[in-house]
């Protein structure tokens, strides 16, 4: 067993043998950020003061050659091989709210757009409502130990509901069923709340949500929360998406927009010939906001959406001056077993 000691607030905790930082830290009460699970996002990254670990499940994909020489780590595969002392960012927020598994009903299923399935889910008769912090996720549990990650869209409601936005995946099993087959009534049994991309209320800088397709979901939850503090932070909005029919939350935004007059909103659209029909923006999304916004060091940032959209724009936004701290994401990668057997099935690839 090895001991991690955390240098900014002093907290240790003990690491059992096998178990990742992330793991045991979680089993600690100590909230770190994390996203992915599986060694691919980046946000789980800290920097390794003093000890070694090594990465015996999923290689630290996350990770460029400039920032392991620099000893980044991702605490999400790092395993200890000493005791260790870490730079690492705590979300203390969500420290208080502990996680459950629970049954829950749909109680609602829409077509949102022509690849999204919106549901509104509610705990069974004697499950407690379920407690979480906007913008967090949950795990909807499959057989065999199988979970499928997807974001809360909406912050907790007096009658429990639960809002989901789910992209249908070309091959995937569980979002084809949601797609094709699940239906009001049916129950799932789920287990939330789970991580960190949530609302920070301790700062007064002007706001950037970043969004890509049903990464508006918990976009959506923290928008909303932050408006429902009366928050007089500027808030730009962006969403990308494909084409016009993606943007499936615009009443909801105009909602937004006559709420408060300091949040603004781009749609931003890849099919060049549609944003032009439409009057929307084209191009990349993360493009429009540095197009917009070519220093950033004067905001926070917060971003869910594609992996290849938070790969690229965690990477430009820090060029353009965000402090990385400043930048809050979820990555929609895929289920962390789905991606250990992609990742193992890689061929070829060596760390
Ligand atoms: C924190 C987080 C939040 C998320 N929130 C949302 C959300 O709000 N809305 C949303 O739409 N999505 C969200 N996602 C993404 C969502 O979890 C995935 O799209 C979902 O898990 C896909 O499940 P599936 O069972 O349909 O697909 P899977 O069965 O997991 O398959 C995914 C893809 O991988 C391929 N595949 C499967 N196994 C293999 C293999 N062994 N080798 C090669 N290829 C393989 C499949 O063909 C398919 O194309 C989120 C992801 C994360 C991490
Ligand atoms: S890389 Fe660790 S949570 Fe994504």
């Amino acid at each position: 067993m090895f001991t991690v000691t955390l240098k900014s607030t002093g907290r240790r905790f003990d690491v059992a043998a096998g178990e990742t930082v992330l793991e045991a830290a979680q089993r600690a009460g100590i909230a770190l950020p994390y996203s992915c699970r599986a060694g691919v996002c980046g946000s789980c990254k800290a920097t390794l003061l003093a000890g070694r670990c090594d990465y015996p499940r999923n290689p630290p994909l996350a990770l460029d050659a400039d920032e392991r020489a620099h000893h980044a780590v991702l605490l999400c595969q790092a395993v200890p091989a000493s005791d260790l002392l870490l730079e690492a960012r705590e979300v203390a927020s969500v420290e208080d709210i502990a996680r459950r598994q629970l049954s829950v009903r749909v109680t609602e299923k829409r077509v949102l757009a022509p690849d999204v399935t919106g549901l509104h889910l509610q705990p069974v008769d004697g499950e407690a409502r379920l407690q979480w912090l906007p913008g967090q996720y949950l795990d909807v549990l499959l057989d065999e130990g199988r979970r499928r990650p997807f974001s809360i869209a909406n912050g907790p409601q007096p009658d429990g509901t639960i809002e989901l936005h789910v992209r249908h995946v070309a091959g995937g099993g569980f979002t084809s069923r949601v797609a094709d087959e699940l239906a009001v009534g049916d129950v799932m049994r789920i287990e939330a709340p789970l991580g960190t991309f949530v609302a920070r209320e301790d700062s007064e800088r002007p706001m950037i949500f970043m969004a890509g397709g049903t990464g508006i979901a918990p976009v959506k939850a923290i928008v909303e929360h932050f408006l429902a503090l009366g928050s007089r932070r500027t808030m730009d909005v962006y969403w990308g998406v494909r084409s016009a029919a993606d943007l499936y939350l615009l009443p909801k935004i105009e909602q937004w927009r006559r709420q408060a007059r300091q949040l603004r909103f781009h749609a931003v659209l890849s099919d060049v010939e549609q944003a032009a029909g439409a009057g929307w923006r084209a191009g990349l999304v993360h493009e429009a906001v540095l197009a917009d916004y070519a220093d950033l060091s004067g905001h926070d940032v917060y971003m869910s959406g594609p992996p290849a959209m938070i790969d690229i724009a965690r990477h430009r936004f820090v060029a353009a001056g965000l402090p990385e701290e400043r930048l809050y994401y979820d990555s929609f990668d895929y289920a962390p077993d789905v991606l250990a057997q992609i990742i193992a099935g890689r061929a070829g690839f060596h760390l």
